[in-house]
């Protein structure tokens, strides 16, 4: 039995993220936990209207996407704690640049990407900002080819209900694969010729 908990957005663990942005000059750097994949080359975040980063975004249309690992939780708690407006934050980290202008990249984080705005959307006090992924920099040590390995990089989860950061259980299982242990219900069986039919994408 389930019991109706109200409004309440269950959509956690979310990745936690760093998003990066040129801000009046400098570059400043905030924690974001509302982010999501739109495809394979776009993705969304969703940032308060009033916070730092979010003026520079709005002014240059880059920002990066920087992905701690969990060596790095310390301090990305720290830039959810406080503002760019006050604390100089990219001093925690450092600061390098590739093909954007206005999209720093923090070498710590063994992922990091280089996103144009494409749009921005508003929904009550945030801008909702997608961008188009021009680059993406991947760890020797967590990348075989120009594939990431989830558990190599070692992700910083977060939980709203709990104000809690997690770390990754682990494989479950396989994709496009599991599911085929299942009996194939008649219609399907007819179109399926087997596991290797599957076609890994939306
Ligand atoms: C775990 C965590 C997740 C957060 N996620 C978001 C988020 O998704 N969107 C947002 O606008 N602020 C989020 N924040 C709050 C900002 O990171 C925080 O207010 C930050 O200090 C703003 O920095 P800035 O003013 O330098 O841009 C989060 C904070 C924490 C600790």
């Amino acid at each position: 039995m389930k019991t109706a908990i109200g409004q309440t957005n269950a959509l956690y663990p979310s990745l936690t993220l760093l998003i990066g942005a040129r801000v009046n000059g400098k570059p400043n750097f905030l924690t974001v936990a509302h982010a999501g994949v739109i495809d394979e080359t776009h993705l969304m975040i969703s940032l308060a209207a009033t916070h730092h980063t979010t003026q520079g975004i709005l002014e240059h249309r880059e920002f990066s996407v920087n992905i701690p690992d969990s060596s790095l939780l310390e301090e990305t708690d720290y830039c959810g704690i406080v503002s760019g407006k006050k604390t100089d934050k990219a001093d925690l980290f450092t600061v390098e640049y590739g093909d954007l202008e206005y999209a720093p990249l923090i070498r710590e984080c063994p992922v990091s990407m280089e996103c144009r705005v494409t749009q921005t959307m508003e929904q009550g006090r945030y801008l909702i900002f997608i961008g188009e992924i021009r680059m993406t920099y991947a760890d020797d040590g967590i990348r075989g080819g120009r594939t990431i390995d989830p558990e190599r990089l070692r992700p910083i989860l977060f939980a709203m209900s709990t104000r809690g950061y997690y770390g990754l259980a682990g494989r479950l299982g396989n994709a496009w694969d599991v599911g085929m242990n299942l009996p194939l219900r008649e219609r399907e069986a007819s179109s399926h010729e087997g596991r290797s039919n599957l076609r890994s994408v939306f």
